[in-house]
């Protein structure tokens, strides 16, 4: 009997690659990791040297085929996903032509202005399905010209980040259809580069790469590649998907209406839908989800467990925000114990309320310049008050995203929930309280990697659709309901809403005190 068949997904993450080898039941049978630096030359400004990139895919491929002494010929395919967004230029040769550019710089918002006003607001929304932010790709590639015009003149090919591991494996330039929508320069509703967002703003389609459906092939391992990695020369490379839209494949969420929530630093509520739909104002993102034919609406939330963290790190003494993913929440000590003692404090926490808006917001606000706050403290109130008003503020900015998806016509029935966040019972219940429906752990969703191998699962004919894959690969754990405090939170929830229109312009102009 031949070996069953296994599948290779790669994610190039913002802080590490991850390489996860799977079998068609889904069961891991490696994974492994590499990091690479980021660098922030100039304040606001976010980097990566995309060779650092290729360094960490190719020891990690390694990596993964080493710890399980793997013939490589078993692999029918790799899937690729990934940080959205970033900008990485190549000159006629295919070499980079300066540190790519990635989705948190936000040097861009001269540029974003520009093409709103280039294009105007309305069209836009209609072109595009979103607005334009300043960690969208359009706006970097326009900073490029504007500030760097020799480099920007010797631009044959840009690419989004997971996309030059492609090249690097593949020699050939494409992208997928769901990470295209995050490059403001894709019709997301037609599912093909548009053009007149690339005429109006001065881009060039020959310089963009083909956009492919997730589960399509876009080329084979080269001979030099194979050399690098240990894979087989000849192996398909299938197109993949944006980070959010594997990270749901791998979640099971591919069908209308189907929800995950994942809490890692950021926080992001992804819903499924069959059709293209524009939430009002562009405020929540509209893209192509990586099944083909169907699309996907999300609220990224900048600071979810990013604020657990922060709180954690002032409660030791220490201050500055780091960039790592968020560690295991029940898993490690000094949360563990934080949140027991969080758990005795009554719902509500007595009036206090937490607004996580640390690093700025994107969803709901679309604003830099918000902040973080706490408010309505008494003498009352302990450090324990405090974590669990973290928590609960997490999980109202998280269902704001939700209720904005609610408005646009669908009504999530659960939630499945992944990233380290999802280890904590006492946060799945306050989450499930808050949201109004079930919470249910995802297992298997180890990231996007996972959900990039079963993409390639579907292109390698292992499966005969992704909603197959997914009935065959992606399990779930424990399910929370919502309880009896559903009801304290109500009242809280609205206090929560009315918090940042109160205390905007205090945020407008302490940043222009900082
Ligand atoms: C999605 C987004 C992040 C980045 C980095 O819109 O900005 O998911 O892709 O993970």
């Amino acid at each position: 009997m031949s070996p069953t068949p296994l599948l290779l997904g790669i994610d190039l993450g913002t802080s590490a690659c991850k390489v996860a080898l799977i079998d068609t039941t889904g069961a891991t049978v490696a994974e492994t990791e590499a990091a690479y630096p980021s660098s922030s030359p100039q304040p606001l400004w976010s980097e990566q040297n995309p060779r650092d990139w290729w360094l960490a895919a190719a020891r990690s491929i390694r990596g993964a085929l080493a710890r399980v002494g793997l013939n490589a010929q078993r692999i029918a395919g790799v899937g690729l996903t990934g940080q959205m967004h970033g900008l990485v230029v190549l000159d006629a040769d295919g070499d980079v032509l300066r540190p790519a550019i990635l989705w948190n710089d936000q040097r861009t918002q001269p540029q974003c202005a520009q093409i709103t006003r280039l294009v105007g607001a309305e069209r836009l929304l209609e072109l595009t399905g979103n607005i334009v932010l300043p960690g969208f790709t359009l706006p970097k590639l326009l900073w490029v010209r504007d500030h760097e015009p020799s480099i920007y003149a010797s631009i044959a090919h840009v690419l989004l980040p997971k996309d030059f591991i492609r090249y690097c494996l593949t020699g050939r330039f494409a992208t997928d259809v769901s990470d295209a929508s995050g490059t403001a320069m894709f019709d997301v509703a037609r599912r093909r580069w548009s053009d007149e967002m690339l005429r109006v703003c001065g881009a060039e389609r020959a310089r963009l790469p083909e956009a492919l459906e997730s589960t399509a092939l876009s080329g084979t391992i080269t001979p030099r590649s194979a050399a690098e990695t240990g894979l087989s020369s000849g192996t398909p490379v299938f197109a993949g998907a944006g980070d959010q839209a594997a990270a749901a494949v791998g979640a099971g969420v591919v069908n209308d209406g189907d929800t995950c929530v994942t809490l890692g630093t950021s926080g992001v509520v992804f819903t499924a839908m069959r059709a293209h739909r524009v939430a009002p104002g562009g405020v929540l993102h509209a893209f192509c989800h990586a099944v083909p034919e169907t699309w996907h609406m999300m609220g990224v939330m900048l600071s979810a467990g990013g604020s657990l963290r922060w709180w954690r790190d002032v409660l030791r003494g220490g201050t500055a925000m780091c960039g790592d993913a968020v560690p295991s929440v029940d898993g490690d000590a000094p949360y563990a114990a934080m949140i027991h003692a969080a758990a005795g404090v009554t719902p509500g926490c007595e009036g206090l309320l937490f607004l996580p808006y640390l690093t700025g917001e994107r969803t709901p606000h679309a604003d830099p310049l918000a902040r973080g706050a706490f408010v309505g403290l008494t003498a009352r109130h302990a450090t324990a008050h405090m974590t669990r008003a973290v928590l609960e503020g997490v999980a109202f900015g998280l269902c704001d995203s939700l209720e904005l998806i609610r408005k646009t016509g669908t009504r999530p029935r659960s939630v499945r929930l992944s990233g380290g966040g999802a280890r904590s019972a006492v946060w799945r219940q306050i989450m499930a309280d808050i949201f109004g429906v079930d919470v249910i752990v995802a297992h298997g969703a180890q990231g996007g990697a996972f959900g990039a191998a079963l993409l390639a699962g579907v292109g390698a004919g292992c499966f005969a659709n992704v909603a197959e894959a997914c009935a065959a690969a992606c399990k779930t754990g424990e399910t929370t309901s919502p309880g009896p405090n559903r009801e304290a939170y109500r009242d809280a929830y609205e206090r929560f809403r009315m918090l940042y229109p109160t205390l905007a312009p205090t945020f407008r102009s302490s940043a222009a005190d900082a």
